[in-house]
Order: C-alpha cells, then sequence, then structure tokens
C-alpha cells in the first residue's frame, strides 16, 4: 500500500510543476530598466491570469500586444502605467 501512495504524491507534485508557467524571466544590463520588466512580469502575472491562462510573449508580435493590452485593460483593471510595464515586458524579449 505505501507504493501506491508515493505514485499518487509523485504524480501530484509533477502536475503541480507542470503547471507551473514558464514566463522567461527578462535580464537587461540596465539596472533600473531591469527593475522595470521583472515589475511587468510581476504585473503581468497577477492581472492577467485570473480569467485565462497567460498568453506567450511570442504569441503576438508588438503591433498585436498592444491590441491586445487595448481590450484586456478594461478587464483586468489596469491603469495605464501598469498597461505600460506589461507591455514593455511582454514585448522586450
Ligand atoms: C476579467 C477577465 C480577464 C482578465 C483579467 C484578462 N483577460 Fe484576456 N481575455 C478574457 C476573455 C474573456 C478573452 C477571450 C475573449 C476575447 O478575446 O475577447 C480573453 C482573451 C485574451 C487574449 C487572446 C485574444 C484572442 O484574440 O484570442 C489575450 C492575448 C489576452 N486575453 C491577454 C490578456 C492580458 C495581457 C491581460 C492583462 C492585462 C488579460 N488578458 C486579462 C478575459 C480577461
Amino acid at each position: 500500500m505505501k507504493r501506491w501512495k508515493i505514485i499518487i504524491i509523485g504524480l501530484f507534485v509533477t502536475l503541480l510543476y507542470s503547471c507551473q508557467p514558464t514566463l522567461y524571466l527578462p535580464s537587461s544590463p540596465d539596472a533600473s530598466q531591469q527593475q522595470q520588466l521583472l515589475e511587468g512580469r510581476n504585473l503581468y502575472v497577477s492581472h492577467c491570469s485570473s480569467c485565462h491562462n497567460l498568453h506567450f510573449p511570442k504569441e503576438y508580435s508588438k503591433n498585436g500586444w498592444e491590441i491586445q493590452l487595448e481590450k484586456m485593460e478594461y478587464r483586468a483593471r489596469i491603469n495605464d502605467r501598469e498597461k505600460q510595464l506589461i507591455y514593455d515586458y511582454l514585448t522586450a524579449q
């Protein structure tokens, strides 16, 4: 019976890990820009994942993200500054 428990726990852990978003971490040589990109990433994860899975930054072009953010700004209740930070993060790669 013990083996089953281990297998079930193992499956559960694997499941948890596979749900983790593999969003890239930004890296910029400029410290203040790095700070802003990280803030944008945090805002993106906290504001944009409540209704649907996060879309990968590479799914849309710069222009595409501008349009998507325009559509989602109201839904996510973000202000213009937050929108800009999210946009900068999404298009920095
Ligand atoms: C209150 C719920 C809600 C929040 C918060 C939200 N979205 Fe959405 N999002 C939706 C719904 C519903 C759709 C699908 C319908 C649509 O495209 O209008 C969608 C679709 C999308 C799509 C795909 C559109 C397409 O054409 O397939 C993208 C990209 C997106 N959201 C990005 C974002 C971003 C970025 C944020 C954060 C700023 C965000 N969403 C926050 C509800 C939300």
